[in-house]
């Protein structure tokens, strides 16, 4: 596949953040986060329906993105629900280390990851995750990391562990929780949403949240058959106080 020049910017971009990370400073890989919303931002129609948001060419921007990382990490909500595979399929390209947060090891032992042979996986789950599903997945080749949970696996932990690993890179692909937790903890080093054409509004929809305003620097924005693709890097920030200029301004519109 060429990818358009449009499409170049993208990928000119990210590698310009990545030459900018400091990993001796922060001993963890790059995080760069990737999903696809509807028009009103929802990730899923709801947790048990899939929504195909992406089109051909947005896909394979996905893919491409996928083999520029070294680790790919969802939340086992996302394996039990669409069962990906995790793999770079529609572009040429390596595989990416499968990383799958699970505290107690919920992943169904029929999922595709386990026994595509497409490469290794890794499940993040407690110490106290019982031990006879731990020698299940072993049994299976996954590895798997566990740490002290309260709240679900420690980010901070695991990013360090993944960098002791060697992974210098890694995408985050979903779904809402996992999305809200990387950037509640500002781990969001580069972050590439596809919009599609859908307004769902549905209650039940899968939604990420952010718990402070962020906007994106570097923002850049292409379109790609029905989908929007826009990305730049997640920074904090200061919205105008009530009837501010921003108020005044809407007024005026
Ligand atoms: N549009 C897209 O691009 C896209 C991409 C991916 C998924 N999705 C959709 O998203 C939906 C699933 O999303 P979801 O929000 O329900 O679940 P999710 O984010 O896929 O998985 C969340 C689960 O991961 C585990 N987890 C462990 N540590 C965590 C941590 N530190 N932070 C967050 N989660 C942690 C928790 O389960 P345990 O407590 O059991 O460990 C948690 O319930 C599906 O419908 C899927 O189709 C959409």
């Amino acid at each position: 596949m060429t990818l358009t020049s449009s499409v170049h910017t993208l990928f000119s971009s990210l590698t310009r953040q990545k030459e900018l990370f400091h990993h001796s400073k922060t001993r963890r890989p790059f995080v760069t986060l990737s999903f696809a919303q509807t028009a009103d931002g929802c990730l899923s129609t709801t947790s048990s329906e899939r929504l195909y948001i992406s089109h051909a060419a947005a896909l394979r921007v996905t893919h491409q993105l996928r083999a520029d990382h070294s680790g790919i990490l969802v939340g086992v909500e996302t394996v039990i629900t669409d069962n990906p595979q995790l793999t770079v399929r529609h572009v040429p390209g390596n595989n990416p280390l499968r990383i799958v947060l699970d505290t107690n090891l919920r992943i169904p032992d029929t999922s595709s990851l386990l026994h595509d042979k497409c490469g290794h996986v890794l499940l993040a789950s407690d110490q106290n995750a019982p031990l006879d599903k731990l020698q299940k997945f072993e049994t299976l080749g996954a590895q798997v990391l566990t740490f002290p949970c309260e709240n679900g696996i420690p980010l901070p932990l695991l990013l360090h562990k993944l960098f002791d690993l060697g992974i210098r890179d890694l995408i985050v692909e979903g779904g809402g929780q996992v999305i809200s937790s990387f950037l509640a903890h500002g781990f969001v080093d580069f972050m590439t949403v596809t919009m599609g054409k859908f307004f769902i509004g549905n209650e039940q929809a899968v939604r990420y949240r952010v718990t402070e305003p962020i906007s994106l620097e570097g923002f850049n924005a292409i379109s790609l058959e029905e989908n929007i693709l826009f990305w730049g890097s997640p920074r904090p920030v200061q919205l105008a106080p009530e009837n501010s200029v921003t108020e005044r301004h809407y007024a005026s519109i």
